[in-house]
């Protein structure tokens, strides 16, 4: 195992920590999200289940015998738990480097708490390093990539790549995201934007750093 894997499993370990018992927990989608559901595996008798947020977690969630549950069944969350491709210390996130970006926001939104696990190169003064992804309705994907160059990005169709919901991606390279609450509002507001990977409007309560020394905490109250 790399040394990024091993923050990420220890982020993920210290996740299972935030868990209500015998409650149900949203998952996302990811590598680190990978080592969270096989820790989740060793404690399944203490929770009800989980509500996923891709195709792919729905598929690990149930080969490790963890019961998986409709959004609309389960209801709001008490906690959702969800890597990421950036954080900051406000806990503003881009997400979506695995391409979940849009359901790991309607679960993150119908949670109360959103507990985001990354190692330790994730951590960013200033977002955009990552190129920023952005769910688009097919027939829009053009349309779309004027509107994010208007913006100053320079957008790239991830090719050969469909969503869980039957749709693009464009990767943006080279946006200033120096107020990421405004772009959030910005780009989700172009026709044919299914959402941007930007979790800034609704973002973690709780960022768990894997670094090469242990676990450290970040909550957004601080
Ligand atoms: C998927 C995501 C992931 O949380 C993000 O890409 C981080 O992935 P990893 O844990 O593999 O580094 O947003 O859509």
């Amino acid at each position: 195992m790399t040394s990024q894997d091993l923050m990420k499993q220890q982020a993920a370990a210290a996740a299972l920590e935030h868990l209500e018992e015998g409650g149900l927990v949203g998952v996302g989608t990811g590598s680190t999200v990978n080592f969270f559901i096989d820790g989740l595996a060793k404690m399944r008798s203490r929770i009800a289940g989980a509500v996923s947020s891709s195709e792919a977690s729905t598929r690990r969630l149930r080969a490790q015998g963890i019961p998986v549950l409709d959004l609309n069944e389960a209801g709001e969350l008490e906690v959702y738990v969800d890597g990421a491709d950036e954080a900051t210390r406000r806990l503003h996130l881009v997400k979506g480097g695995g391409g979940a970006l849009t359901r790991e926001k309607i679960v993150a939104a119908a949670s109360r708490r959103f507990v985001c696990i990354v190692d330790e190169q994730k951590l960013v003064e200033r977002l955009g390093r990552f190129p920023l992804p952005v769910e688009v309705i097919p027939m829009a994907r053009g349309h779309v990539a004027r509107q994010l160059a208007r913006l100053g990005g320079e957008p790239v169709w991830r090719e050969g790549f469909v969503t869980d919901n039957g749709n693009h991606i464009l990767d943006v390279r080279g946006l200033e995201i120096a107020d990421p609450v405004a772009l959030e509002g910005e780009i989700n507001q172009v026709a044919g934007v299914v959402t941007v990977g930007l979790f800034a409007r609704r973002p973690a309560d709780v960022l768990l750093v894997g670094t090469s020394t242990g676990v450290v905490t970040l909550t957004r109250d601080a």
